[in-house]
């Protein structure tokens, strides 16, 4: 099976400063890969240069989905459009007429769990929470084949997170899309993906991966809660994940 997305040996710099290096990551058609790794160790960069918004230094990026689409750590949904527009503007671009578009806005909303009600408001009228679903409907109402994830739930409440996170896990158990799916949670990475990658604490690349066992959305809570107590407690490619980026602090 040839791979959605090919990275090999890619390397990233800003300002002469190397933040990634050697990466090299495939993902398969409909496959969720979590990237996981502390604060500055170069997940947005990576999905970043995946997704083509930046040229990396070196490396060469193949990918084979039709479609993709990103939801940004930070909503980034433009001021002065109400929440549906927001959503119906992404359609438009990808094609769809003025009303399916404004159709396709309302259903995508809605999966992502944002009110009707709630869709003529303009984003400084939006709660953080409810700004950041409407950049997951934005990416869903596309119908890409593949999404880039960076820390999508982070501003959700637990109840939130878990639907959000079961949206994933249907749209990708029924094939709908592969992801690269970035997260500082590791039972929500062991939750959603097939495939868990660590990032090097300081941005050298990729440390190692872990195959989560059986397959997203058929995993108990019991299978999950032990499996993040190992990676936390007993397995050495997971110590520096909870860090903090020292040059950050300084
Ligand atoms: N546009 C930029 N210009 C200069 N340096 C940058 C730029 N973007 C990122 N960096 C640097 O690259 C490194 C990796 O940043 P990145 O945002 O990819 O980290 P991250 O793993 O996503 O962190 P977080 O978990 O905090 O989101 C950091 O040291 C950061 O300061
Ligand atoms: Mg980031």
């Amino acid at each position: 099976m040839s791979a959605a997305l090919d990275i090999r040996g890619m390397s990233q710099a800003f300002l002469g400063r190397e933040v990634l290096s050697g990466i090299t990551l495939a993902v398969d058609p409909g496959e969720v890969v979590a990237l996981v790794g502390p604060s500055g160790s170069g997940k947005s960069t990576l999905i970043h240069v995946a997704a083509g918004l930046i040229d990396p230094r070196e490396g060469r990026i193949t990918r084979r989905y039709r479609r993709h689409a990103m939801v940004f750590q930070e909503p980034r949904l433009m001021p002065w459009a109400t929440a549906e527009d927001n959503i119906a503007f992404a359609a438009r671009l990808a094609g769809q007429p003025r009303r399916a578009a404004r159709e396709a806005a309302r259903a995508a909303a809605a999966a992502a769990h944002f009110a009707a009600e709630d869709l003529g408001k303009f984003p400084v009228e939006l709660s953080g929470g409810m700004r950041q679903r409407v950049a997951i409907a934005r990416a869903l109402v596309v119908r890409p084949d593949f999404i880039y994830f960076d820390e999508p739930f982070t501003a959700l409440d637990v109840a939130l997170k878990r639907r959000m996170q079961d949206l994933v896990l249907d749209a990708t158990g029924a094939g709908h899309f592969g992801a690269v799916f970035v997260t500082h949670d590791l039972s929500e990475a062991a939750r959603v993906a097939h495939r868990v990658m660590v990032m090097h604490p300081t941005g050298q690349g990729i440390d190692g991966e872990r195959r989560v066992p059986g397959l997203p959305g058929a995993r108990s809570e019991a299978e999950l809660f032990a499996l993040t107590q190992t990676w936390l407690h007993e397995d050495r490619l997971f110590r520096h994940i909870h860090d903090v980026d020292e040059r950050r602090i300084a």
